[in-house]
């Protein structure tokens, strides 16, 4: 993770390779642009006539400076007009200049908050959003999962920005912008965990290691943690969950992790997330393309557990339990087949009719299980279904549930965030559609019914439980989530979603 850090500096004066100049889109420059133009000796203005930058948002334009300021390179940023400007662009912005500075190779760059102070003026609180959002979209653009690469000394290994400074050129914000640091970086340490926990190949992350991550983080965050194995699973009668793991040799592990941040009685909202550690689709095989991106099966968990972690470093004053059903989804000879009935810890059985919707089988027990904490409220997060791909793409996780209030604030965190939700109804005709002829429920519904999306969420509506719930489905933005402050492969999509509905339900 980079170091950020703030500086009391005037931009000018400043020395770095690389100074970030956010730049609003205006036809006349302020007097700091105007200094720095005149400086340059009209480069700016140049640019701005030929058109090459306005400041519309996202747009760079690297100058070399040495000689001139202080700073080597400057890193012009447009962030659009002041009217529209937002923390997500804003840190969408960030994070697509530091991106650009990393390709450039610099080791170290600052960024000028000065031009935030125009932006907030008037809007209190804003300051603050903003310069959290300039340090939080660097923070997530810049990445990495190396964990894996060999230090080779005759490689040329890339290079990687390791600082970023702040420049803050009055006293009065030194307070707001430290604290707005100390919070992004707890939200960038909180997403990079997810980030890991889903890059890790399945061979390193087992239902094991998830549970054994997550009682690390709960010492570290004072979070109690609880962590029951096959036995206890069975005496519970979780027959769903344990229905999934038979196939593989790796034990199944469900993990409890329950954080107590306002009084004892009050009913917590309980996170329940998918944690197959890998899905191979049990005996309704998967096709051999792509299979290895299913090692981001526990991407629901993942988020669970940084969600928990974040809240916890918060400090947060709520309630919030964790559940992570975790498995590996095997084909074997003890594997589930096509046709067998599960017995379900709600005591509903289950037609498995494919083994590859096994998301909703686990979680049908860890459903079941939170409705041991009276929840205020159930949030489910899983990647669940390839369906969600075809629906939204990459651009949003869809949301299912059974109450609209509650989905409204998901929406409204998603857009705030950029972490956006998209509601798909939850009609009884698809309720209808999982069951099944022989037992209560079967795991597929019936060829021609579609909807692939909602059926997943219509199975588990049955062990959901009467507390407002929704589920969302991350199979599409768990994975190549697009945006400038994510990289290939995992996103951690999830953890800014849900700190911000719990910021903003409370
Ligand atoms: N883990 C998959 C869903 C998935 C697909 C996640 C693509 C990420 C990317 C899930 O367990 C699954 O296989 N679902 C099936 C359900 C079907 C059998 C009803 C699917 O989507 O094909
Ligand atoms: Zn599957
Ligand atoms: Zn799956």
């Amino acid at each position: 993770m980079i170091k950020i850090n703030q500086k009391i500096d005037y931009p000018l004066e400043h020395s770095t390779e690389c100074l970030i100049l956010p730049w609003i889109e205006v036809k006349k420059p302020n007097a700091l642009l105007k200094e720095i133009d005149s400086k340059l000796q009209g480069t700016i203005g140049e640019a701005i006539d030929q058109k090459r930058f306005s400041g519309k948002f996202g747009q760079t334009l690297l100058l070399n400076s040495k000689n001139i300021v202080k700073a080597s390179n400057l890193l012009l940023l447009g962030v659009g007009k002041t009217k529209e400007v937002t923390p997500e662009k804003i840190c969408q912005a960030a994070a697509t200049a530091v991106k650009l500075a990393e390709g450039s190779k610099f080791k170290s760059v600052s960024a000028d908050l000065s031009i935030l102070e125009v932006i907030s003026k008037g809007k209190s609180g804003l300051y603050g959003e903003l310069a959290g959002a300039i340090a939080e979209g660097a923070g997530l653009a810049l990445y990495h999962f190396e964990n894996y690469k060999s230090k080779d000394e005759k490689d040329d290994p890339p290079r990687r920005i390791e600082k970023l400074t702040l420049l803050t050129s009055s006293k009065l914000r030194h307070a707001s912008t430290e604290k707005a640091i100390i919070r992004a970086e707890k939200i960038i340490s909180a997403v990079h965990t997810a980030r890991d926990l889903i890059s890790h190949p399945g061979n390193t992350v087992t239902p094991n290691y998830l549970a054994e991550h997550a009682k690390k983080m709960a010492r570290k965050n004072k979070i109690n943690c609880k962590v029951l194995g096959q036995k206890e699973m069975e005496r519970l009668g979780m027959g769903s969950l344990l229905g999934v793991s038979q196939g593989s040799d790796e034990p199944p592990a469900l993990i409890v992790l329950e954080y107590i941040g306002a009084g004892k009685k009050k009913a917590p909202s309980v996170i329940v997330g998918k944690g197959v550690t890998f899905d191979t689709g049990g005996i309704s095989l998967k096709p051999g393309a792509s299979m290895d991106e299913m090692k981001m099966d526990m991407s629901g968990a993942a988020t669970t557990l940084a969600t928990l972690q974040l809240i916890a470093s918060l400090k947060l004053k709520m309630n919030v339990v964790g559940i992570v059903a975790a498995a590996e989804n095997m084909p074997s000879g003890s594997a589930i087949k096509p046709g067998d009935i599960l017995k379900s810890m709600s005591g509903k059985t289950i037609e498995v009719l494919n083994t590859d919707a096994e998301g909703r089988l686990v979680l049908a027990d860890a459903l079941t299980y939170a409705q041991r904490y009276k929840p205020k409220e159930v949030i489910d997060l899983a990647t669940l279904t390839g369906a969600v791909l075809h629906a939204l793409g990459h651009q949003a996780a869809a949301v299912v549930g059974n109450n609209s209030a509650m989905i409204q604030k998901l929406k409204d965190a998603g857009n705030s965030t950029g972490e956006r939700v998209w509601e798909l109804p939850l009609w009884e005709e698809y309720e209808k559609a999982t069951k099944s002829d022989i037992a209560d429920l079967k795991n597929i519904a019936s060829p021609g019914v579609g909807a692939g999306t909602i059926m997943g969420a219509a199975f588990l509506k049955a062990f959901a439980g009467e507390q407002p719930w929704t589920h969302i489905d991350i199979a599409g933005t768990a994975w190549g989530f697009d945006r400038p402050y994510t990289n290939k492969g995992a996103s951690g999509f999830g953890v800014r979603l849900l700190l911000r509905y719990f910021e903003k339900s409370r």
